[in-house]
């Protein structure tokens, strides 16, 4: 798998004694500074803000294909379980026969206590896909340890964590009864075919609906699953209140997989490029502290910089804008803002908040509109 060399430009203020960058270090102009791997000293920090160097980038590569790299989070052998499983659902959906729901839940249940016992040593390595054929198998086991990894790390209970995996491995079950030439269809589907495929989320609701050993949550992440925060989703258009925190998480999950995969017609996108998308859909798509809570621990877990870095423009969720001016750890979620406009346009006067003392705001996302951020830079002057 080809690795993708991504920049990332950093100001002075985000080295800390002690860091280790993953890439070598350079100045704006393109200055090699100090190599990756080396833990920074405060005397380089020191030396370099002598020199008048605020601005400074450094380059890593990000490889896809994260088994090159780090154990897999399961075992081939399991994997292959968990194929025949979703196989058999699948077929036994196709047939119009009733689903062996008991298999689904005894692969959970292996797939929840492997996770268990890797937690921490190994990253969540997702598989690639290989053979096209294979995409739906490998993209719902993708999206099912995605999801209860980040669902383990939002602090639900065993159970909850469980029945969103059972959600996420059979969130598109219902797909196998749209014909496969608007299923693999490249490039654009036509109105009517993209009819047909929204009704999968239904056709997988009413395989499991009747299932008395399968939970509300799990029935309600595959209806919802391309349900949208505010609304605009399918198949029901229902808001956030309908639902809920869990059919939320594995559509992250799953968009953050779908993009990062290789398809027939299209390459896949960089963890960080996927990482913007979700960023740029907080508060459309997805519920703003989900989606944010998403994007820094899978920042934290592939070794990216905090999208919150210092001198980062961002919206909070009262309507007001500012600037990062300090934070106290590189993956802190309420580092200290500089208001600069309130929820009506007002510009404010250098009001600092330190999120970690306000329990009413938080970030909703950062401002990424290049126009705006002129804008509210011309308003800090
Ligand atoms: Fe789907």
């Amino acid at each position: 798998m080809e690795d993708t060399k991504t920049k990332y430009d950093i100001l002075i203020d985000f080295l800390k004694p002690g860091m280790v960058l993953s890439g070598d270090l350079f100045s704006k102009e393109g200055v090699f500074l100090y190599p990756a791997r080396k833990p920074i000293t405060q005397k380089f920090i020191d030396q370099i803000k002598a020199q008048g160097i605020k601005e400074l980038y450094y380059t890593k590569e990000v490889k896809k294909d994260l088994s090159e790299v780090y154990p897999p989070m399961f075992s081939e052998e399991i994997k292959e379980n968990a194929k025949e499983v979703l196989d058999n659902v699948m077929k036994q959906i196709k047939e119009d026969k009733k689903i062996e729901i008991q298999e689904v839940k005894e692969i959970i249940e292996r797939l929840f206590k492997e996770m268990i016992q890797k937690l921490g040593k190994a990253v969540i390595n997702l598989s690639v896909v290989k053979n096209y054929d294979d995409y739906t198998y490998i993209h719902s086991l993708n999206v099912t340890t995605l999801s209860m990894f980040f669902a383990k790390f939002l602090g639900a209970s065993d159970f909850v964590i469980k029945e969103i995996g059972t959600g996420a491995l059979l969130h598109d079950v219902g797909k196998v009864k749209i014909p496969t030439s608007i299923l693999y269809k490249p490039g654009e589907l036509t109105e009517e075919e993209l009819t047909v495929i929204k009704k999968h989320p239904i056709i997988g609701y009413f395989a499991i609906k009747d299932e008395p050993t399968v939970s509300t949550y799990a029935k309600k992440i595959v209806l919802f699953h391309h349900e949208r925060y505010d609304g605009n989703g399918y198949p029901l258009g229902v808001k956030f209140d309908r639902i809920g925190r869990y059919p939320q998480i594995v559509s992250l999950c799953d968009i953050f997989d779908a993009l990062t995969s290789e398809r027939p017609y299209k390459k896949g996108m960089s963890i960080s490029q996927a990482l913007d998308f979700i960023m740029k859909k907080s508060g459309t798509y997805f519920e703003p502290l989900i989606a944010q809570k998403f994007i820094m621990e899978m920042s934290k877990l592939y070794g990216l910089p905090s999208p919150y870095g210092v001198g980062t423009f961002v919206l909070l969720n009262t309507g007001e804008k500012g600037v990062i001016i300090h934070k106290d750890s590189e993956y802190s979620m309420k580092p200290t803002v500089l208001l600069i406009e309130n929820s009506i346009g007002k510009t404010m006067s250098k009001i600092k908040l330190n999120l970690q003392l306000d329990s009413h705001r938080y970030i909703l996302r950062v401002i990424t509109e290049l126009d705006e951020i002129d804008r509210l830079k011309i308003l800090l002057m």
